[in-house]
């Protein structure tokens, strides 16, 4: 079952390769790939698997007294797109090259967040699969 899982998700990272070829360059950081959406596609979930990574690590602080970037689940979809001081944090094609990405691993500094412990390799990945999905609010 679960490497039933794994092949499928392989599959679908094919698929966003092969489809992104096609996708419009709008600049260096690029938001949702030409990704046909097709609702039988298995799909990492915005509120259920990212949301709870931000309120987990990161929203006692960016929350609304934040000055650049509040994560709490009412606005973190919308400033890590487009109203954050720096939006958009997310890249479609390259996630490691985002700002959130590499915040999260440290290349930007600080690493966020500030003090260990820090966001899990899974947890990173998951939020990697996401944006290379097209960052459905889902
Ligand atoms: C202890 C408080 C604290 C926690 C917890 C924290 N941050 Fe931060 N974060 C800050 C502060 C303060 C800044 C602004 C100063 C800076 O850029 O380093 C910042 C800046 C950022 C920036 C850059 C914003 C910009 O526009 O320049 C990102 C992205 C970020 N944090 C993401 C996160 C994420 C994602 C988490 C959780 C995984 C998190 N942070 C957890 C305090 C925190």
């Amino acid at each position: 079952m679960k490497n039933r899982l794994y092949i499928q998700i392989n599959f679908i990272l094919l698929l966003v390769i092969a489809f992104s070829s096609c996708e419009k360059d709008v600049g260096p950081i690029r938001i949702r790939p030409l990704v046909p959406y097709d609702s039988t596609i298995y799909r990492i979930s915005f509120s259920n698997y990212i949301q709870p990574i931000f309120n987990e690590n990161c929203i006692g602080c960016h929350n609304a007294t934040h000055p650049f970037l509040n994560l709490h689940a009412s606005v973190s979809f919308d400033e890590l797109l487009y109203t954050g001081d720096k939006a958009p944090y997310i890249d479609s094609i390259e996630p490691e090259n985002s700002l959130l990405i590499q915040r999260l691993r440290g290349v930007e500094w600080p690493i966020m967040p500030p003090n260990p412990p820090h966001v899990s390799e899974a947890n990173i990945d998951s939020i990697k699969l996401w944006m290379m999905q097209g960052c459905y609010y889902n």
